[in-house]
């Protein structure tokens, strides 16, 4: 096993990414805690996220998400943390990973795909309810207003898609150990 480093490491990207499925590889492999955000908000209210985007309508969704990764960036024990694709629309968001990057407590690697790749694992995506209408604009849409934040945040891009899952989680451990010399 990979010896942690007192740095968290953050996955973003749009959906289809592959966050939650590499972060719960990687984490496996470095014997991290796994946090997922989606997966946060669903524990914390007890509704799937498509409920919460149905029920309460996007904003509350995206206060619980931000309170999620709040949450998560805040444990002392370095884990590894699947940040949702939309957690990069608020500033304040932003702001929470990029003092975190700056600081050293978190490495930040984007997720990087073409939008076609990206559709193609999508579609059977039921905690996405901005896919519903019309898939492929919606991720263009995302992809355009998106990219530059990711891009901003990211200390390290993997890009995914010729990649096997195992060589993405390799790379991705890869910028774990990379930073363990330096914290
Ligand atoms: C969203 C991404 C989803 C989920 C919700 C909204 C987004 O998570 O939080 O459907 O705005 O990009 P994943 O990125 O894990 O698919």
């Amino acid at each position: 096993m990979n010896q942690p480093s007192s740095t968290h490491l953050v996955l973003i990207g749009l959906m289809g990414s592959g966050k939650t499925t590499i972060g719960r590889r990687v984490a496996a492999q470095t014997g991290r805690h796994f946090y997922d955000t989606d997966a946060m908000v669903e524990a914390d209210c007890g509704l799937k996220v498509r409920q919460i985007f149905a029920q309460w309508g996007e904003p509350e969704f995206r206060r619980l998400e931000h309170i999620a990764l709040i949450t998560a960036l805040a444990v002392k024990e370095p884990g590894v943390i699947a940040a949702a694709g939309g957690v990069v629309l608020s500033d304040q968001n932003r702001e929470a990973l990029q003092t975190a990057r700056d600081e050293g407590r978190a490495r930040i690697v984007w997720l990087k795909a073409q939008t076609a790749t990206l559709l193609s694992r999508v579609q059977n995506g039921v905690h996405r309810p901005l896919l519903d209408a019309n898939p492929a604009v919606a991720m263009q849409a995302m992809h355009d207003q998106r990219t530059q934040w990711y891009q901003d945040l990211a200390t390290a891009v993997v890009s995914t898609d010729e990649l096997s899952a195992s060589r993405v989680v390799a790379a991705v451990v890869s910028v774990i150990n990379e930073g363990s010399s330096h914290v």
